[in-house]
């Protein structure tokens, strides 16, 4: 049998960040095919289709052509087992996307070769820095005509602030491709070698070769051992401190497009990410190799079957070994639950999880007890920290057509808020429902979903408020005070905590002003 500490030392669990367009669906799709979990290319959109074919509470994303929710897929590579947690690309929806980083160990960072840092991976890399995860780079698209790869590995230094140590290395790009060479295990793989399905395994070369002339040309041979040389003075050598406490980024080159590096990126993450780290929790530091079971819910996905309102909770484990119809202590509560029908998503199925150790993502089908946030403990009352809800940046007024529907809406409205989709705001005086957002796009949706999951026509209009943030002070008369001088703009979250819902900046300000003992958050961590 397993123990927990081999388990745990073979478990890497991460995400992709890109900006949409530089290849994540390609590269999951490539990683996935190593694994084996899929046969064939093009499966990751064949998967989706059939979701969106099966529910379409999705139409948008179809219409739109984006994807919009995150899933979670597990794939087992050379004795190493993966749980690849998808991000939306789409901006609109980071804060789901933040969610999931806080579920990871690590993180492969995907770049188009021709336009290297772009706004998303920008943001999404910050989410990754607050909590120090460490940042695979993959060079995407070498195939394509792209930047000097010094040129952009200058760009990725300057703008993140991040030290690199390029592991493969282009030889050449575009038309020109030749190849890559890998640092580490001084071999080339031939770019011409990869067709379809082939995989070309490395050719021991080491720099000074003659054979390299022959193998790549002579002109491509020399920039090659000219640029290696470059990087071998200015770079120093890989430093696996650095890279796991997120200072420094080993880099590798290829095409996802085209199968090419992507073995070698994919054997970099076995070898190099770290497993399932230490969590931080209020109480204490959370190792993975307790034995007793411990885990948080970062995401709630609900209706992905229609037919059956099944609601599920990806629970992050984080310590322990655990086996089905174990009895969790459902710490926000204070109940036991029995978990005795949790599910792991593969590629394309889903299968009961007999057991599973720290680092798997567990499905947790279930009626509304668990959110966003909650911990499930075996034993102590810990609660896992740094799951954040942000302010929204968008607020609206919902608007419902049929008011006698008024209480199947705020059914609807509940549970989207609880899938962590938007937020909920009841003001405290009116009776009209306040709807947050992060991003403009989110609002299609939930009209979207209210309509096909519940059967309701609603819409959003103007709201007199810009922002929103959580309110907090110990002195509960001056809380009181305040919230009697600013009656028309306070309003209380799902939980019945207090928030202030803002004009404009300016008002945000003056009312800082006015109670300088009051704090003002822009996030609230849920539990
Ligand atoms: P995303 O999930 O990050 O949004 O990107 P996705 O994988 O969907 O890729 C975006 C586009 O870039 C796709 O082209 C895809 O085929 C292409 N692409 C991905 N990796 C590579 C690569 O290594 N080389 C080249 N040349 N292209 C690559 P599309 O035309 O928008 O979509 P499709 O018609 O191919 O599906």
């Amino acid at each position: 049998m397993t123990t927990l500490p081999e388990a745990v030392s073979l478990r890497r669990t991460f995400a992709i960040i890109s900006h949409p367009d530089a290849g994540k669906t390609t590269l999951t799709e490539k990683l996935l095919l190593f694994g084996g979990a899929i046969q064939m290319a093009g499966a990751v959109r064949a998967r989706g289709e059939q979701r969106r074919a099966r529910s379409d509470w999705m139409a948008i994303e179809r219409e739109r052509g984006i994807s919009v929710t995150a899933s979670v897929m597990s794939f087992e590579h050379s004795g190493l087992f993966f749980n690849l947690l998808d991000t939306p690309g789409h901006e609109d929806f980071s804060e789901d996307t933040y969610r999931t980083l806080t579920a990871v160990d690590s993180a492969v960072m995907v770049l188009d070769a021709a336009k290297g840092i772009e706004t998303q991976t920008r943001k999404l890399f910050e989410v990754c820095r607050l909590r120090d995860v460490p940042i695979v780079t993959f060079v995407n698209k070498v195939d394509r005509e792209g930047r000097e790869p010094f040129d952009l590995l200058d760009e990725i230094e300057k703008t993140l602030a991040l030290d690199l140590c390029p592991l493969t290395w282009p030889i050449g790009m575009g038309r020109d491709l030749k190849g890559v060479y890998d640092l580490t295990a001084d071999q080339v793989l031939l770019f011409e070698q990869s067709r379809g399905d082939h995989i070309p395994e490395g050719i021991d070369m080491p720099l000074e070769d003659s054979r390299l002339d022959e193998l790549v040309g002579a002109d491509a041979a020399a920039k090659l051992r000219e640029e290696v040389a470059l990087i071998r003075g200015a770079c120093p050598p890989f430093d696996l401190d650095a890279f796991r406490s997120g200072n420094l980024s080993p880099v590798f080159f290829g095409s996802a497009l085209r199968n090419f590096g992507v073995r070698e990126l994919l054997n970099g993450i076995g070898r190099l990410s770290p497993p399932p780290r230490p969590q931080p929790t209020d109480v204490r530091t959370i190792d993975p190799l307790e034995e007793k079971v411990t885990g948080f819910v970062f995401k709630i996905q609900a209706n992905m079957d229609p037919n059956h309102r099944d609601r599920i909770a990806f629970f992050r484990l984080c310590s322990g070994r655990f086996q089905r119809g174990m009895k969790l202590k459902h710490v926000r509560s204070g109940k036991l639950m029995a978990i005795v029908n949790p599910v792991f998503f593969l590629a394309r199925d889903r299968e009961l999880a007999e057991e599973a150790f720290p680092g798997d993502i567990m499905g947790i089908p279930n009626h509304g007890t668990l959110r966003i946030g909650d911990s499930l403990s075996e034993s102590e009352d810990i609660r896992f920290t740094g799951i954040p809800s942000f302010a929204p940046e968008i607020l609206r007024r919902v608007r419902l057509d049929d008011p006698m529907k008024a209480k199947q809406l705020r059914k609807a409205l509940e549970d989207l808020a609880e899938e962590g989709v938007s937020q909920l705001f009841k003001p405290l005086s009116g009776s009209s429902w306040i709807v947050g957002v992060v991003g403009q796009l989110q609002f299609d949706v939930i009209a979207n979903r209210i309509d096909s999951e519940y059967g309701l026509k609603a819409g959003f209009e103007d709201a007199p408020f810009e922002t929103a943030r959580w309110v907090h002070c110990e002195d509960k008369l001056l809380v009181k005070r305040f919230a009697e001088a600013n009656t028309s703009s306070m309003a209380e979250d799902r939980d019945g905590a207090l928030v202030f819902l803002a004009r404009n900046s300016w008002t945000l300000g003056r009312v800082q002003q006015d109670f300088p003992e009051v704090r003002f958050s822009a996030t609230r961590e849920q539990y």
